[in-house]
């Protein structure tokens, strides 16, 4: 796909050219991202961040990724802070936002609130999210650290046996991620979830339809064993319908340090798109991994400012050259 001047709502979008694309960008910026280099190539305009659902990593990452290109930010949190409180439609949102800024980013807890405003609006529309059905950016910062974990342990992403465990129904990150993955050559995908929470069918058929093997497993030990790449994904306790699943529903897929050193590999890297549940009970990625190396969890964080960085620059259209910009921090 082309990104000058287009929306960003889906990884269906996407091919193996213009994730390369991103990748280039993303390089090129990692300085900039890191404050080892400045560029002011986005001086002028102005990103509107809209997020209507809680966001730690995706908010800040994407307004700290404008601001260090040298754009400024306006934003919304929440529904009490805007007039969606008082009952303005998405339609009159993206109409009056639109002659504000310059693009904006959306996330929100319905899936269709997304599409509306993209409908509704001139200007690109990324989005950061949107309830249970994708979440194409932290996909794209996924792959990209994906494809740098695996040069770091000597092999290709093609052929690797990957594990995506837990809530794989209502986590949109796994959701864009599969796409992405489905655009490799030969994988072994293992997709491990409790009955309830399984893949959506139509994905795994789309992934199955690309050559992948798949297997779909509902424990965890069988799930890993040998995996490349373990990509945890916390249970949204908070998208499941009203009696969808009993009070006393506590299924143990969380990742440690014993299921990875009884069923990985010295090598296998340990992914998750954050936030992990660290309550009393949670069930994800075990804290007792933290100063394992093969834990890539902070360098995915890290990643998600150059990937988009990358993504405003190839959509605004100022990627080309853009290295001969920088000046030294
Ligand atoms: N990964 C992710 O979307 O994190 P936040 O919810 O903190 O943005």
């Amino acid at each position: 796909m082309d990104f000058q001047g287009r929306h960003f709502l889906s990884t269906r979008e996407l091919t193996r050219d213009s994730l390369g694309a991103v990748f280039r960008v993303a390089d090129l910026l990692a300085p900039v991202a890191q404050g080892r280099a400045t560029t002011r190539v986005l001086e002028g305009a102005v990103l509107g961040s809209l997020f209507f659902e809680a966001s730690t990593r995706t908010r800040l990452s994407f307004e700290a990724a404008f601001q260090r290109l040298g754009g400024a930010v306006v934003n919304t949190t929440g529904f009490t802070f805007s007039s969606i409180a008082k009952g303005e439609s998405i339609y009159d949102t993206a109409r009056v936002v639109s002659g504000y800024v310059d693009t904006v980013v959306m996330r929100h807890p319905e899936e269709r609130a997304i599409h509306e405003f993209a409908e509704a609006t001139h200007i690109p529309v990324i989005n950061g999210g949107n309830g249970a059905g994708e979440h194409p950016t932290q996909a794209l910062l996924d792959i990209y650290t994906i494809e740098k974990e695996f040069a770091r342990i000597g092999r290709p992403v093609d052929g690797a046996r990957i594990a995506l465990v837990g809530d794989l129904k209502y986590g949109r990150t796994v959701h864009s991620l599969i796409h992405i993955l489905s655009l490799y050559q030969g994988l072994q995908l293992s997709l491990v979830a409790p009955e309830p929470l399984r893949m959506p069918a139509e994905l795994v058929e789309h992934a199955r339809s690309r050559g992948h093997t798949i297997v779909e497993h509902d424990e965890v030990a069988r799930g890993v064993t040998g995996a490349d790449l373990i990509y945890a994904t916390r249970v949204q306790k908070e998208r499941f319908a009203e009696g969808e699943l009993s009070a006393d529903y506590a299924p143990d897929f969380q990742i440690s340090l014993g299921i990875l050193n009884a069923h990985g590999t010295p090598h296998t890297i340990v992914m998750h798109p954050l936030p992990r549940d660290s309550r009393p009970g949670a069930n994800d990625l075990a804290q007792d991994l933290n100063t394992d190396p093969r834990l890539a969890i902070f360098r995915q964080t890290d990643n998600g400012v150059p990937v988009r960085m990358a993504l405003f620059a190839l959509t605004l259209g100022v990627a080309d050259g853009i290295e001969k910009t920088f000046q030294p921090a």
